[in-house]
């Protein structure tokens, strides 16, 4: 099946399955392979991407799904040329170790602040609850998101 949607703001158009998911679509077809797979059924978070601005696992969307939507993945959040706050904040804070869930984190955080520039730390972790990560110990990544809020805030 040939299905249509944004990606990271250009169109693309890409023939799948219809049993393929959209990380698989993305990964596989579209050579975006940040976006990283753990589990494959919705529980650890890594595949997360945004569809039309919300935080979904793209592990249990079908690709085909996805049409006539704008989506965008850990590679749309930043420029070639630098990172973002979100981003920056993750480095500074060593909110990441192997960094195999960053993606689907900064994915979460990214969509939580672009709708909640204020949340609080609890805030926070709800939204990241779905996002295991076996390296951290979590209380860097909070502090990473907490600090980006300000970069948020600015935006109109
Ligand atoms: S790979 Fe999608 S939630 Fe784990
Ligand atoms: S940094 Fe390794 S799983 Fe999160």
């Amino acid at each position: 099946m040939r299905v249509s949607f944004e990606l990271n703001g250009k169109p693309v158009e890409v023939e799948v399955e219809p049993r393929m998911h959209l990380a698989d679509c993305l990964r596989e077809e579209l050579r975006l392979t940040g976006t990283h797979l753990g589990c494959e059924h919705g529980v650890c978070g890594a595949c997360t991407v945004m569809i039309d601005g919300e935080a979904v696992r793209s592990c249990l969307v079908l690709a085909v799904q996805a049409e006539g939507s704008a989506v965008t993945t850990v590679e749309g959040l930043s420029t070639e040329e630098s990172l973002t706050p979100l981003q920056t904040a993750f480095r500074k804070h060593h909110a990441l170790q192997c960094g195999f869930c960053t993606p689907g984190m900064l994915i979460t955080a990214h969509a939580l602040l672009s709708e909640a520039p204020d949340a609080d730390a609890d805030r926070i972790r709800t939204a990241l609850s779905g996002n295991l990560c076996r390296c951290t110990g979590y209380i860097p990544i909070v502090e990473a998101v907490l600090e980006a809020r300000a970069a948020y805030r600015k935006k109109p």
